[in-house]
């Protein structure tokens, strides 16, 4: 994702409603300020691939943007946690998802040179965990946890897929 196309992703999560952030376990209070947010990605777009704390792709069809994927808790060479949105409704359901999840790992297995990728969604967020299973993750384990700064205390479900 081009840094100018990170407005993109700032304001999918600010623009959602209450009940859709809940789905995804994130808490409004938790976002940044959409111009400190910004200036969080400018930060981390100058450092070094290893040296970066995330990472994200602009997913397009028909030369549009539809979702993006984004990586985090990055330990380059070994594993990072990646995660995916299909911003517009009537998008999702169409199998982009799933598509989208392979590609997006195929990247981040190349640019990392990561082992293995590592998914977790929320447990009762039923999307991701279907998609999850038929892009070729393997269920781990579900735990109680903070899964990220934006998240609240939620029960989680922890899929991964190995480098092929
Ligand atoms: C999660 C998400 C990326 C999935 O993408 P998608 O394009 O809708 O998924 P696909 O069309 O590839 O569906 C794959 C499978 O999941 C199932 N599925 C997708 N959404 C579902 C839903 N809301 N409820 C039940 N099953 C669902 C599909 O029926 C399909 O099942 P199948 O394997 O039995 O055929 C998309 O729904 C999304 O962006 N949701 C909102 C954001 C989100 O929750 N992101 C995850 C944060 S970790």
């Amino acid at each position: 994702m081009p840094l100018q196309d990170i407005e993109f992703r700032i304001r999918y999560f600010h623009e959602a409603s209450d009940e859709y952030l809940m789905t995804l376990g994130v808490d409004r209070k938790l976002l940044p300020k959409p111009d400190a947010w910004r200036t969080i990605h400018e930060r981390d777009y100058e450092r070094p691939l290893p040296e970066r704390e995330s990472y994200a792709l602009l997913w397009e069809l028909d030369h549009r943007p539809v979702g993006f994927s984004s990586l985090d808790r990055i330990v380059f060479g070994a594993h990072a946690f990646m995660h995916l949105h299909i911003v517009d409704e009537p998008h999702r359901r169409r199998g982009l998802g799933t598509e989208f999840v392979k590609k997006s790992a195929d990247v981040y297995f190349q640019v990392f040179d990561l082992e293995r990728i590592y998914c977790e969604p929320n447990a009762l967020n039923v999307a991701p965990n279907r998609v999850l299973q038929r892009a070729g993750f393997t269920y781990l384990f579900s735990h109680e946890t903070v899964p990220g700064p934006i998240n609240f205390r939620q029960v989680t479900t922890r899929w991964v897929l190995e480098r092929p």
